[in-house]
This record gives structure tokens, sequence and C-alpha cells, in this order.
């Protein structure tokens, strides 16, 4: 893209990963993140613990991304840092941090919308992983978004589809959650759901006009089914728990691929970009590939430590805005419901 030698570092704290990386043009040289396991004993992300462990994590984590690229702090050309959506209290971490750096060092700072960059994380380079092209749709989800968005270009996006209430990872966790699994579930109950029967059990599709979603009303089914089931026969969860999670995974990919089917069809654009956690999961996985032969879509999945949470995709969005200039002021806020 450039013959300059453009390094950006970013920075993602928006929730419970702190994470750097160092992006050398257009390729990633560095991604670090620190999870945090403080939150599984709570099945669910504490936003307090979240923040307090950002700042215990922020300066290690930065310190590694720049060993690992090989890049002193000296060599950076700008600092990129997610501003939102997320956890204001986790933001302000990386917010004040990112300031601080761009500051002492009297280089650009860039601020980066965090649903942006899951959809251009597409652009990072890597060898294996083809880029979309405009225009394309692109799919979120993850545990903390569900999202259809039409990409026109880099930075011209519209929401055209969203959750009205939980994200779809949300519906994996807190199913598993009424299964006894741990947390986060998404992945045993993909790896169970493969070795189960995915109509054995029928759950109702929650009925959502146009492209949204709701994944609430299907929480509840699931937990009333289970309740009843459990009353009849103790048993129940343990004889069949790999049909019952096989039959919600393909309840809530049914919903997705639904919704996917409707957004090619309004829109016209059959080339599908997925992010966010739940794209590792293999049964959307294997959903979208027929539906290139099914439906004529061409669908795209960037390499899996790119599509949760991560500065990779921070860093990228950190080069595209270098490119154009464009930079952000020393008094920018966090904004924990940024919009796209
Ligand atoms: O993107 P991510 O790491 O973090 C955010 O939520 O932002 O996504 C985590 C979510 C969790 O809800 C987890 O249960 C879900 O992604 N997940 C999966 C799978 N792997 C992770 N859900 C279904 N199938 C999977 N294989
Ligand atoms: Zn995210």
């Amino acid at each position: 893209m450039s013959s300059q030698n453009i390094y950006i570092l970013g920075i993602e704290s928006s929730c419970d990963d702190t994470a750097a990386s160092v992006i050398h043009n257009g390729r990633i040289l560095s991604n670090v993140v620190a999870s945090q396991k403080i939150h599984e004993e709570y099945g669910g992300v504490v936003p307090e613990l979240a923040s307090r462990a950002h700042q215990q994590n922020i300066v290690p984590v930065v310190s590694q991304a720049l060993k690992q690229a090989g890049v002193d702090k000296s060599e950076l050309s700008a600092v990129a840092f997610t501003r939102g959506p997320g956890l204001m209290g986790s933001l302000l971490v990386g917010t004040s941090f990112a300031k601080s750096l761009a500051f002492g060092l009297n280089i650009p700072l860039i601020d980066v919308n965090h649903m942006q960059a899951h959809i251009l994380a597409h652009f990072i380079d890597e060898e294996g992983f083809e880029k979309p092209s405009f225009p394309f749709l692109a799919m979120t989800i993850s545990g903390g978004h569900t999202q259809i968005v039409k990409v026109a270009d880099y930075f011209d996006m519209a929401v055209i589809g969203e959750t009205i209430d939980d994200a779809v990872g949300e519906a994996y966790d807190k199913s598993g959650k009424i299964l006894g699994l741990g947390y986060p579930a998404g992945p045993e109950i993909d790896r169970r759901a493969q070795l189960g029967n995915p109509k054995a059990y029928t759950f109702t599709k929650p009925r959502v006009d146009g492209l949204n979603f709701s994944f609430s009303g299907l929480k509840t089914a699931i937990l009333y089914f289970i309740q009843r089931e459990v009353k009849a026969n103790p048993n129940f969860i343990s004889e069949n728990l790999n049909d019952i999670c096989a039959s919600i995974q393909y309840t809530i990919i049914g919903i997705l691929i639904d919704k996917l089917k409707l957004a090619t069809k309004k829109t016209g654009v059959n080339q599908i970009a997925i992010g966010g956690g739940v794209s590792a999961n293999s049964g959307i996985r294997k959903a979208l590939k027929d539906g290139e032969e099914k439906f004529g879509w061409k669908t795209y999945i960037p390499k899996f430590e790119f599509t949760t949470d991560n500065a990779a995709m921070i860093a990228i969005v950190g080069y595209l805005k270098y490119l154009n200039n464009d930079f952000s002021k020393q008094d920018i806020v966090a904004s924990a419901r940024l919009k796209i």
C-alpha cells in the first residue's frame, strides 16, 4: 500500500482482554492478548474487576508487543486505541494510556471504533487469507456483539441489523450455564454438537422483523424445556447432553443463516465476511461454506487470532486512518456506546 515505513501500536481494552499489537505497513509484527481469567468463576464479565485487571496488564502487554515486534517505541509512527463501544471503566484504561504515550512520544493519536475494527481485520495482510472487495456484508458475532453491516468502503459502513437483546455468544454461554457447563460455554457446546443429533429437540426461532436478532427468548425456551425434562428425569441433561447441544446449535445457526439470506436478498450483496469469537464455530463455518454452493455466496473468515477481541484489528484501522491523515485530538474521550 505504501513505500513508507509506518509502524503503528494498537491498543485494545474494551471488555475483558488487554491487548497490544504492532503493525508495519499492513503486516502484523506482534499480537499480544492478556485474557482475564478472573471472570470465569462469575460466569460472565464483571466490569469493575475488568478495569482493575486492565490497569495491571496494560504496561506489560504493550512492552511485550513492542519487544516481540522488535520495534523501539521511538520508531512508532502513531498510537491507535479503542475508543468504544465497550465497558467504560475498561475503555478508560486503554484511552488514557494511549493518550499519554502518544503525547510523550509526540506522535499522532488515532481513535478506533471497535466494531469497525472487527470488520477491517479482514484487511490485515496474512498469507492464505483473501481480502473481501467492496461492497460486502460483515457479520460480527461474539459474546458482546451480533451485527450485520453493509460495508461500502473502509470507513463507509451502515449497520443493517443487530440484536435487540442478547448477543449470540451470550445465547451460547447462558445455555451452557443452564446445562451446567463452564464459562464461556460456546466451544464446549460446539464440540458436543458435533457428536449429537441436531434434530433431537426443537426450539422455536424468535420472530424479529427485518435483519434484527433476538436471543433472549431462545434462552428462556431452553430454560423451560430443561426444567420440564429434568422434573420427569433428573438425569435428562447428562443422558442427552450431546443431542441438547446439537439442537441448540442447529437453532442458533438457523437464525444466523436466515438473516444472512435475507440480508443478501435485500442488499444484492453476496460477499459475506464474518468475525467475532463465535466465528470459530464449526457449524457456522460449515453453513457458510454450504451457502457458497447453495446461494452463490463468497465467504471470508479471518485468521482466528484476528476475530476474537485483539489489538491487531485496532492496529490495522490505525494504519488505514494514518494513510488518510485521520488523527484524534488529545481531548478525545472514550465512548461506551460509540456507533459505527
Ligand atoms: O470475540 P470473543 O472472544 O469475545 C467477545 O465476546 O467480545 O467471543 C467470545 C464468545 C463467547 O460467548 C464464546 O462462548 C463464543 O464467543 N465462542 C463460541 C465458540 N468459540 C467461542 N461460540 C460458539 N462456538 C464456538 N466454537
Ligand atoms: Zn469485540
